[in-house]
Protein backbone atom coordinates (compact mmCIF):
# COMPACT_ATOMS: atom_id res chain seq x y z
CA UNK A 1 0.00 0.00 0.00
CA UNK A 2 0.96 3.62 -0.93
CA UNK A 3 2.38 5.15 2.42
CA UNK A 4 0.77 8.38 3.63
CA UNK A 5 3.24 10.94 4.82
CA UNK A 6 1.64 13.23 6.93
CA UNK A 7 5.26 15.78 7.77
CA UNK A 8 8.40 15.90 7.58
CA UNK A 9 10.59 16.78 10.24
CA UNK A 10 14.33 17.26 9.21
CA UNK A 11 15.13 13.44 7.99
CA UNK A 12 12.04 12.25 9.95
CA UNK A 13 8.49 11.70 8.02
CA UNK A 14 5.87 11.43 9.90
CA UNK A 15 3.40 9.38 8.01
CA UNK A 16 -0.27 7.05 8.78
CA UNK A 17 0.57 3.25 9.96
CA UNK A 18 -0.21 0.53 7.91
CA UNK A 19 -0.93 -2.77 9.30
CA UNK A 20 2.60 -4.44 8.65
CA UNK A 21 4.39 -1.74 11.01
CA UNK A 22 2.63 -2.88 14.09
CA UNK A 23 5.29 -5.32 14.78
CA UNK A 24 7.49 -2.18 15.20
CA UNK A 25 4.87 -0.21 17.04
CA UNK A 26 5.09 -2.98 19.54
CA UNK A 27 8.61 -2.79 19.74
CA UNK A 28 8.83 0.98 20.65
CA UNK A 29 5.97 0.44 23.11
CA UNK A 30 7.85 -2.56 24.72
CA UNK A 31 11.46 -0.44 24.69
CA UNK A 32 9.84 2.93 26.47
CA UNK A 33 6.37 2.26 28.45
CA UNK A 34 5.65 -0.30 31.18
CA UNK A 35 2.03 -0.55 29.61
CA UNK A 36 1.78 -3.05 26.87
CA UNK A 37 -1.20 -4.04 24.93
CA UNK A 38 -2.19 -7.34 22.59
CA UNK A 39 -1.53 -7.12 19.50
CA UNK A 40 -5.42 -7.08 18.64
CA UNK A 41 -5.55 -3.83 20.49
CA UNK A 42 -3.34 -2.34 18.13
CA UNK A 43 -4.63 -3.63 14.93
CA UNK A 44 -8.29 -3.00 16.31
CA UNK A 45 -7.38 1.14 16.91
CA UNK A 46 -5.27 1.24 13.52
CA UNK A 47 -8.80 -0.07 11.82
CA UNK A 48 -10.89 1.92 13.34
CA UNK A 49 -8.95 5.20 13.80
CA UNK A 50 -6.47 5.17 11.09
CA UNK A 51 -5.77 8.89 10.65
CA UNK A 52 -4.95 9.36 14.34
CA UNK A 53 -2.97 6.63 14.32
CA UNK A 54 0.57 8.01 12.98
CA UNK A 55 4.48 6.72 12.92
CA UNK A 56 7.49 8.65 12.53
CA UNK A 57 9.91 6.98 10.36
CA UNK A 58 13.75 7.37 9.79
CA UNK A 59 15.66 6.04 7.19
CA UNK A 60 13.11 2.74 7.15
CA UNK A 61 12.92 2.20 10.83
CA UNK A 62 9.87 3.68 12.85
CA UNK A 63 11.18 5.61 15.92
CA UNK A 64 7.94 6.65 16.91
CA UNK A 65 4.28 6.47 17.49
CA UNK A 66 0.90 7.81 18.46
CA UNK A 67 -2.48 6.02 18.41
CA UNK A 68 -5.77 7.41 19.47
CA UNK A 69 -9.38 6.97 20.10
CA UNK A 70 -12.47 9.02 19.30
CA UNK A 71 -14.52 8.69 21.93
CA UNK A 72 -18.47 10.65 22.92
CA UNK A 73 -18.66 11.47 27.08
CA UNK A 74 -18.39 14.07 29.38
CA UNK A 75 -16.31 16.97 28.66
CA UNK A 76 -13.25 17.25 30.53
CA UNK A 77 -13.04 20.84 30.22
CA UNK A 78 -16.98 21.79 30.80
CA UNK A 79 -18.41 20.41 33.61
CA UNK A 80 -21.23 18.49 32.95
CA UNK A 81 -21.89 18.47 29.36
CA UNK A 82 -21.21 16.00 26.62
CA UNK A 83 -18.74 16.14 23.73
CA UNK A 84 -17.10 14.53 21.14
CA UNK A 85 -13.08 13.97 22.39
CA UNK A 86 -10.26 12.74 21.37
CA UNK A 87 -8.15 10.19 23.82
CA UNK A 88 -4.42 9.79 23.19
CA UNK A 89 -4.04 6.55 24.32
CA UNK A 90 -0.21 6.20 23.95
CA UNK A 91 2.27 8.08 22.60
CA UNK A 92 6.31 7.09 22.41
CA UNK A 93 9.75 8.12 20.98
CA UNK A 94 12.86 5.96 20.97
CA UNK A 95 15.22 7.06 23.47
CA UNK A 96 18.25 8.25 20.65
CA UNK A 97 15.38 10.16 19.04
CA UNK A 98 13.98 12.18 21.90
CA UNK A 99 14.02 16.10 22.46
CA UNK A 100 14.07 16.60 18.70
CA UNK A 101 10.16 17.84 18.18
CA UNK A 102 8.91 14.26 17.02
CA UNK A 103 6.22 14.07 20.29
CA UNK A 104 4.98 16.92 19.92
CA UNK A 105 4.84 17.04 16.10
CA UNK A 106 3.07 13.31 16.85
CA UNK A 107 0.39 14.89 18.65
CA UNK A 108 -0.36 18.39 17.11
CA UNK A 109 -0.58 16.44 13.27
CA UNK A 110 -3.21 13.93 15.58
CA UNK A 111 -5.33 17.03 17.35
CA UNK A 112 -5.93 18.17 13.32
CA UNK A 113 -7.02 15.04 12.17
CA UNK A 114 -9.32 14.84 15.67
CA UNK A 115 -10.69 18.52 14.62
CA UNK A 116 -11.67 17.03 11.39
CA UNK A 117 -13.09 14.27 12.83
CA UNK A 118 -15.21 16.78 15.02
CA UNK A 119 -13.52 16.11 17.79
CA UNK A 120 -13.95 19.61 20.54
CA UNK A 121 -10.90 18.42 22.86
CA UNK A 122 -8.35 15.63 23.02
CA UNK A 123 -7.18 14.38 26.57
CA UNK A 124 -5.14 11.16 27.73
CA UNK A 125 -4.02 9.53 30.87
CA UNK A 126 -0.25 9.88 32.62
CA UNK A 127 1.78 8.70 35.45
CA UNK A 128 2.24 11.40 38.22
CA UNK A 129 5.80 10.79 38.21
CA UNK A 130 6.57 11.07 34.29
CA UNK A 131 7.48 14.60 33.90
CA UNK A 132 8.83 14.64 30.25
CA UNK A 133 5.84 13.51 29.31
CA UNK A 134 3.60 16.00 31.51
CA UNK A 135 6.45 18.99 30.04
CA UNK A 136 5.51 17.83 26.54
CA UNK A 137 1.41 18.08 27.09
CA UNK A 138 1.53 21.26 29.34
CA UNK A 139 3.81 22.52 25.99
CA UNK A 140 1.21 21.44 23.99
CA UNK A 141 -1.62 22.86 25.83
CA UNK A 142 -3.01 20.69 27.99
CA UNK A 143 -3.94 21.22 31.59
CA UNK A 144 -4.51 18.76 34.63
CA UNK A 145 -8.37 18.02 34.55
CA UNK A 146 -8.12 15.14 36.98
CA UNK A 147 -6.36 12.25 39.09
CA UNK A 148 -6.86 8.86 39.19
CA UNK A 149 -5.34 6.82 42.23
CA UNK A 150 -3.79 3.54 41.57
CA UNK A 151 -4.83 3.61 37.57
CA UNK A 152 -1.60 1.49 36.90
CA UNK A 153 -1.41 -1.90 37.53
CA UNK A 154 1.72 -1.34 39.90
CA UNK A 155 -0.34 1.24 42.09
CA UNK A 156 1.09 4.91 40.73
CA UNK A 157 -1.53 6.95 40.27
CA UNK A 158 -2.73 8.88 36.61
CA UNK A 159 -2.97 12.89 36.06
CA UNK A 160 -5.95 13.07 33.67
CA UNK A 161 -4.67 16.16 31.34
CA UNK A 162 -6.82 17.87 28.38
CA UNK A 163 -6.74 20.44 25.79
CA UNK A 164 -9.27 22.38 23.90
CA UNK A 165 -8.54 21.57 19.62
CA UNK A 166 -9.55 24.43 17.36
CA UNK A 167 -11.49 24.11 14.58
N1 LIG B 1 12.82 16.72 30.40
C1 LIG B 1 12.16 17.90 30.46
N2 LIG B 1 11.27 18.30 29.51
C2 LIG B 1 11.03 17.46 28.50
C3 LIG B 1 11.67 16.21 28.38
C4 LIG B 1 12.61 15.84 29.38
N3 LIG B 1 13.30 14.68 29.34
N4 LIG B 1 11.22 15.59 27.25
C5 LIG B 1 10.33 16.44 26.67
N5 LIG B 1 10.21 17.56 27.41
C6 LIG B 1 9.38 18.73 27.15
C7 LIG B 1 10.26 19.89 26.76
O1 LIG B 1 9.57 21.09 27.07
C8 LIG B 1 10.36 19.69 25.26
O2 LIG B 1 10.69 20.82 24.54
P1 LIG B 1 12.26 21.21 24.37
O3 LIG B 1 12.99 19.98 23.89
O4 LIG B 1 12.21 22.32 23.35
O5 LIG B 1 12.71 21.66 25.73
C9 LIG B 1 8.92 19.32 24.96
O6 LIG B 1 8.53 18.47 26.02
C10 LIG B 1 8.73 18.63 23.62
O7 LIG B 1 9.60 17.53 23.47
P2 LIG B 1 9.61 16.65 22.15
O8 LIG B 1 10.98 16.65 21.58
O9 LIG B 1 8.49 17.06 21.26
O10 LIG B 1 9.22 15.24 22.76
P3 LIG B 1 9.94 13.83 22.46
O11 LIG B 1 9.97 13.55 21.01
O12 LIG B 1 11.24 13.79 23.18
O13 LIG B 1 8.92 12.80 23.12
C11 LIG B 1 7.99 11.61 24.98
C12 LIG B 1 8.45 12.98 24.46
C13 LIG B 1 7.00 10.98 23.99
C14 LIG B 1 7.29 11.81 26.32
C15 LIG B 1 9.25 10.72 25.16
O14 LIG B 1 10.03 11.22 26.21
C16 LIG B 1 8.92 9.24 25.42
O15 LIG B 1 8.70 8.47 24.51
N6 LIG B 1 8.89 8.84 26.72
C17 LIG B 1 8.65 7.44 27.09
C18 LIG B 1 7.24 7.02 26.77
C19 LIG B 1 6.22 7.88 27.48
O16 LIG B 1 6.37 8.22 28.63
N7 LIG B 1 5.14 8.23 26.76
C20 LIG B 1 4.02 9.00 27.31
C21 LIG B 1 3.19 8.13 28.18
S1 LIG B 1 1.58 8.86 28.58
C22 LIG B 1 0.62 8.51 27.18
O17 LIG B 1 1.07 7.84 26.28
C23 LIG B 1 -0.77 9.13 27.09
ZN1 LIG C 1 -6.13 6.56 28.24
Amino acid sequence: MQNVVVSHLGDYSIRRCEREDIPSVIQINMDTLPEHYSDYFYYDILSEFPETFLVTELNGALVGYIMCRIEYGFSQLKRLSLARKGHIVSVAVEQAHRRKGIGTNLILISHSEMAKKSAAECYLEVRVSNHEAIALYERAGYRVTGQVDAYYRDGEGALVMAVKLEK
